[in-house]
């Protein structure tokens, strides 16, 4: 029985191509099968009451790919954007996305508008996809409308504090992440919300992104129960 939810799970969905590659198949297949686990996770979050998703599915540095995967991504986004929003809006989640939007593919974007627009004020669950997204060039872009105000004289530099601050940020409307899961074993943050996750719960699994069930969510929201948030104090 989960007994305290976490309102803001956030994902590292890795493990996309070693899940291909192990059946022998090509690593476009994996990303195929990581969409299908991204809708279990979307109904797994509803279920469990979950309030705010954040899926990391595009970093700045993915870029750096064959420009073949590159595309299959790009247009697996669009798929699962263009079947699957009337779904979501009906079931009252609300999508949301944060990176540097404006560099994506413009049907992507399109897709995106569109289904941030057919879902605005859905209520259920905030699920946020990072695309082109880092951690750093979010602070970046921060950085640069903070100093902008500063220079206009709008703000003075002593007014800037960590709340301030945090308002400057992609993420500025939502709570910081409870929970961050890492799938396929990896131990690192890959550049994802780093000013965010400062005192978020980590929980890593050996799991490849495309296994990643219902069941993995309940045990991920469970070990979460049992953990102590201390915040630096006693
Ligand atoms: C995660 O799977 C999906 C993205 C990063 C877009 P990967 O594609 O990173 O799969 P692995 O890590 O190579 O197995
Ligand atoms: C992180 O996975 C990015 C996403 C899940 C979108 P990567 O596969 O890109 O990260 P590294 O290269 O293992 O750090
Ligand atoms: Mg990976």
């Amino acid at each position: 029985m989960v007994s305290k939810t976490p309102r803001h799970v956030a994902v590292i969905m890795d493990g996309n191509g070693r899940w291909a590659r192990q059946r022998g198949w090509p690593r476009s297949r994996g990303h195929l099968e990581g969409a299908k686990a991204v809708r279990q996770c979307v109904e797994t979050c509803l279920e469990l009451g979950i309030e705010y998703l954040t899926l990391y599915a595009f970093s700045t540095e993915n870029w750096q790919r064959p420009k073949e995967e590159v595309d299959t991504l790009m247009g697996l986004l669009q798929r699962f954007l263009r079947d699957y929003t009337r779904d979501l809006a009906g079931r009252g989640v609300q999508v949301q996305a944060i990176g540097r939007l404006n560099e994506l593919p413009r049907e992507c974007q399109d897709q995106l508008e569109k289904a941030i627009a057919a879902t605005a004020g859905n209520k259920q669950l905030t699920t946020i996809l990072a695309v082109n997204y880092s951690g750093r060039t979010e602070i970046i872009d921060g950085v640069q409308r903070l100093a902008k105000e500063v220079a206009s004289g709008k703000l003075r530099p002593d007014e800037i504090d960590t709340d301030l601050f945090s308002r400057f940020l992609y993420t500025h409307e939502w709570p910081d992440p409870d929970l961050l899961i890492r799938t396929s074993g990896e131990m690192r943050i890959s550049n994802f919300l780093l000013w965010q996750v400062s005192y978020t719960e980590m929980y890593v699994t050996p799991k490849l992104w495309p296994d990643f069930s219902r069941q993995d969510l309940v045990d991920a929201v469970a070990e979460f129960n049992r953990r102590q948030r201390r915040y630096g104090g006693l």
